[in-house]
């Protein structure tokens, strides 16, 4: 039976052009993605635009443009971010298309034939830039303003007729679906935030707007357009055909084993979107990961507070790789982090230059001296083997994985690369001139193991490590993690080609 895995990322508001913190969405879900891919599973990898709603209205009138032609400019700019970051995405979804219209027309249908909507009338506070309802308990007065206190983002009075959908019929059966998936919300400080939050009690949510048109209409009262939340979510099943459930896509791919998202929107999908589908009669997501927020100094980088940094500058200075590399290890994934270029300079400077790339660059360098740049011969002892064995254990690798514990992924291959350099100076292959087999097996070893690391580097930096594995004659498509557990994969007096310098070190 073939594996399959679909993961997502949030699908981003073009009310700007896209920053850091939404690089690092993507970033950690590319990287997911890859690793899956390399692990044998079919993926299926969903990102795209959000574009509906009063949010997305008033950006465009503020540039007095319509706002079909104002999210087509922006969303273009989230799409070609997507080639610019190398994300492995199989497709790219705008909530403006007519497939995902009618995706949503759908599920609504469902929720109205299954009782789960009711017309009645909204009167509390909205913030436009979460495009959220507040309680009265959840807003402060700051300033001259009401504000949420969550997001400290301005809520406004709104009072109209909308449609409802009937969320605290679904508080007890939410609470059991938690309890029977432990690991549907992820971490488990964030899991712990939803269950008390649903145990206080859940409000029917108003789900439906009237005031403004830049929406899809709801079906059975053109006047109402769908609340953006509903509309939004729903993107995770549009993209696979929904609601056409027989078709390929869907069957293999639903329910979604990950969706990648930031804290800061974890109550849309680990309560509202559990609760919408199981009141469709559609199985929930497998899981929901709220990462983080990438901060700038200590504030939340966003187009609000003017403080972001745009991934587009950083990749122009220091490249693509070393940003996916910091944000993934540098970064405590599932908890706030920083950015800054001294701290991108300091990590391309200790782990790219001096200890992944000088391995790379000094064994093929030595290979080219001393074996004319062929695989050489090897007849392994001890130390060989034991070294070789330290990156085998799939299992282990695999759970880092499975648990979202990028972090300890990264530090396993951290500690290889020191063991790995380590293993080099100490067998000091120079100084066996007099000993060719041994100088062979030395440099064999060598290889093999920056061929197991750069494998496991490749879902982190795809472009660096493909270059690296073509030096050894392997292509991108041959990539496989299932080679891990050999040593002796590459062939002796196979051509090594010339590898470029990887990283250079920055003078500071
Ligand atoms: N459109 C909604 C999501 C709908 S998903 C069905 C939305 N869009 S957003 O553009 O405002 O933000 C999307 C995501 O970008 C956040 O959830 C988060 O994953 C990421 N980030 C935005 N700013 C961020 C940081 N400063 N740091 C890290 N990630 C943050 O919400």
């Amino acid at each position: 039976m073939s594996k399959n895995f679909y993961i997502t990322t949030p699908i981003y508001y073009p009310s700007a052009k896209p920053h850091m913190g939404h690089a690092y969405s993507s970033i950690v879900a590319d990287f997911f993605a890859r690793f899956k891919k390399i692990d044998g599973y079919k993926v299926y990898f969903l990102t795209g635009t959000d574009e509906h709603g009063l949010k997305i209205q008033r950006a465009a009138e503020k540039k007095n443009k319509d706002p079909k032609s104002f999210c087509d400019e922006i969303s273009k700019t989230f799409e070609n971010l997507t080639k610019t970051l190398n994300l492995s995405n199989t497709d790219f979804i705008r909530t403006t298309e007519d497939r995902h219209k009618k995706s949503v027309q759908n599920l609504w249908n469902i929720l109205e034939k299954n009782k789960q909507i009711y017309l009645s009338k909204y009167s509390g506070w909205y913030s436009v830039s979460d495009e959220a309802f507040y309680n009265e308990d959840e807003v402060e007065k700051k300033n001259q303003s009401k504000v949420s206190k969550s997001s400290g983002s301005i809520v406004e009075w709104v009072e109209e007729e909308s449609f409802f959908f009937k969320l605290s019929e679904w508080e007890k059966p939410l609470l059991e679906f938690y309890d029977k998936n432990k690991n549907f919300i992820l971490p488990e400080s964030r899991r712990n935030e939803v269950i008390s939050f649903v145990k206080g009690g859940l409000k029917d949510l108003s789900v439906s707007r009237k005031t403004f048109s830049w929406g899809i209409k709801v079906p059975s009262d053109g006047k109402h357009v769908v609340y953006v939340w509903l509309d939004a979510l729903t993107n995770y099943l549009s993209s696979l055909k929904y609601p056409d459930e027989n078709n390929d896509l869907y069957k293999n791919f639903w329910p979604a084993d990950l969706h990648i998202i930031g804290k800061d929107i974890l109550r849309f999908h680990a309560i509202y979107w559990p609760a919408f589908l199981l009141a469709a009669n559609i199985e929930p997501p497998k899981r929901v990961y709220g990462h983080g927020w990438i901060l700038s100094g200590d504030e939340k980088m966003s187009k609000s507070k003017g403080n972001i940094l745009d991934p587009l500058e950083i990749i122009n200075i220091y490249g693509l790789d070393p940003l996916r590399y910091y944000l993934l290890k540098e970064v405590s994934f599932g908890n706030d982090g920083n950015i800054s270029e001294e701290k991108l300079e300091n990590c391309i400077n200790s782990d790219l230059a001096n200890n992944f790339g000088n391995l790379c660059q000094r064994v093929l360098s030595f290979a080219e001296k001393n074996c004319s740049s062929t695989i050489p011969k090897h007849e392994f002892n001890n130390d060989d083997l034991v070294i070789l064995k330290s990156i085998k254990d799939i299992d282990k690798i695999r759970s880092f994985i499975d648990n979202q514990d990028i972090n300890q992924y990264m530090s396993f291959i951290v500690d290889r690369l020191f063991a790995s350099n380590k293993y080099f100076n100490d067998q000091e292959p120079w100084k066996k001139k007099d000993d060719k087999l041994r100088l062979n097996t030395i440099v064999y070893t060598a290889i093999e193991l920056i061929r197991k690391i750069t494998i496991l580097l490749y879902p982190v930096m795809p472009q660096s490590t493909v270059k690296v594995l073509n030096a050894f004659n392997i292509n991108e498509n041959q990539i496989d993690f299932l080679s891990l557990q050999l040593d002796e994969v590459l062939i002796e007096k196979d051509k090594i080609n010339k590898l470029d310098i990887l990283f250079k070190k920055i003078d500071k």
